[in-house]
């Protein structure tokens, strides 16, 4: 059996081992699935992702596909996945179910299947997207690290641990919630392609 599927078959089983009540689906990463150029990676889905079953499909994932083809980049020739497989969600004040932030607890079970993940799609290199993302290999945040490449440790649960280059991104959402942040994006995906034209 294709790799890939095998592991999305044992990550859903072990989500679904851990809940008595029924895991909403998971949502797995998308794309050129075998040694892209990038691997990017961001926090978890939301609403439409968990109803369509793929990452980065609704607003912030229409601002990526956007940014990302202002620097020529094709998502169909990138892999994007999320550290968490599974929509966190809480119910708000007035009722309504709404996305959370994933939880300490959530991080820790997604990240070992998150590298997993990682060693078997084999990417030239990853980009995280905003600080969930960027935190999976390293304490610091987004603000600190975003535009300027850094060295990451992937430690698959079973298997040697390995490095790969991490280029750190702001979150697309959070481009769409703070506007001045624009400019830092659209220059950091300028630097982002141009290093890999010097490839
Ligand atoms: N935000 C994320 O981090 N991931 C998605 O898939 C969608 C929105």
């Amino acid at each position: 059996m294709d790799t890939l599927k095998k592991f999305r078959q044992e990550c859903t089983a072990f989500f679904d081992s851990l809940s008595a009540a029924r895991v909403p689906p998971l949502v797995f990463g998308e794309g050129l699935h075998h040694r892209p150029v990038l691997m990017l990676i961001g926090e978890a889905p939301g609403e439409q992702e968990t109803l369509q079953g793929r990452p980065f499909v609704g607003k912030a994932g229409k601002n990526l596909t956007a940014f990302l083809e202002t620097v020529g980049l094709d998502r169909a020739q990138l892999y994007v996945s999320n550290v968490v497989k599974i929509r966190p969600t809480k119910v708000s004040a007035a009722g309504r179910i709404v996305n959370r932030p994933p939880s300490r607890e959530e991080k820790e079970l997604h990240t070992p299947w998150l590298m997993r993940e990682i060693a078997l799609v084999r990417p030239d290199a990853l980009v995280t997207l905003g600080n969930v993302a960027l935190q999976a290999f390293v304490q610091d945040t987004v603000g600190n690290r975003h535009g300027k490449w850094m060295r990451a440790v992937v430690s698959p649960p079973q298997g040697e641990a390995f490095t790969l280059p991490l280029y750190p991104l702001y979150h697309p959402a959070s481009v769409i919630y703070n506007r001045s942040l624009s400019q830092v994006y659209q220059q950091d995906l300028e630097t982002l392609r141009d290093s890999l034209r010097a490839d």
